[in-house]
């Protein structure tokens, strides 16, 4: 039995019987990940995990996503930090308490941060850190995914904001609610952000941004 802190799969029996909370192992995680291998390694396929946990499931495809971005792109700083951000923003989670909202956030940051560093010591860049934990503060989302709302005195529906590159280093913003997206998916049957070709339902967002550069995504709330 493994027995290291983030190989715990209970927290606690208050915490299993009031949200289900069993984490799934790093092996199962794995075996269920090469299921769809290819997908887990395409730099930009999108993956939202409902119930994310403290992401034993998006850190693994954060891994390996940032493993092919080092292969291909890790002799140049500019390409890595594109491509490590693309595969950063294409992972969303939701869960329903706000410490493993938190816990998945700064485990996909460590993730990025630790791979960054190592390959590009003293000179990495700052602003590309801000630009991975604010794409991280908007896709890992604290809320029910049964309600569709998110969490806290104020429930709103939750919101997707979809990252697309255009022209190399920027990125377009797009926000939908997850409610739209599913409604419309149901009735036309039809896959979301689907980018290998097929018919996809085209959902119209709640809200466009302008064009932003990757290394600036988080100026938006600034102004
Ligand atoms: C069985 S754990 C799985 C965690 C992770 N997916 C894994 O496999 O390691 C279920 C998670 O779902 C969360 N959860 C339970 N009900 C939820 C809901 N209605 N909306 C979002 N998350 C929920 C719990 O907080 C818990 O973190």
């Amino acid at each position: 039995m493994v027995s290291t802190k983030q190989e715990k799969q209970v927290v606690s029996r208050r915490r299993v019987a009031d949200h289900g909370e069993v984490y799934t192992s790093k092996r199962e995680v794995n075996a269920m990940l090469d299921l769809v291998k290819s997908e887990t390694e395409r730099i930009d396929s999108r993956f939202l995990e409902p119930a994310c946990g403290t992401g034993n499931f998006l850190t693994e495809i954060l891994e390996r996503k940032l493993r092919v971005v080092e292969a291909r792109y890790g002799k140049s700083q500019l390409d890595y930090e594109r491509y490590a951000i693309l595969a950063v923003s294409s992972i969303y989670g939701i869960d329903i308490q706000e410490d493993n909202v938190q816990q998945c956030r700064q485990r996909l940051f460590g993730i990025f941060d630790l791979n960054y560093l190592r390959l590009f010591k003293n000179k990495t860049n700052d602003n590309c850190r801000e630009s991975v934990r604010y794409i991280l503060e908007r896709n890992i989302i604290h809320g029910d995914a049964l309600s569709l709302k998110t969490m806290g005195d104020n429930p709103k529906p939750i919101v997707f904001s979809e990252w697309s590159p255009v022209n190399g280093s920027m990125l377009k913003r797009r926000d939908f609610t997850f409610h739209g997206l599913l409604e419309h998916a149901a009735i036309k049957e039809l896959p979301l952000f689907s980018d290998l070709g097929e018919d996809v339902f085209i959902p119209t967002p709640e809200k466009e941004y302008p064009l932003s550069h990757f290394l600036e995504v988080a100026d938006v709330d600034k102004h």
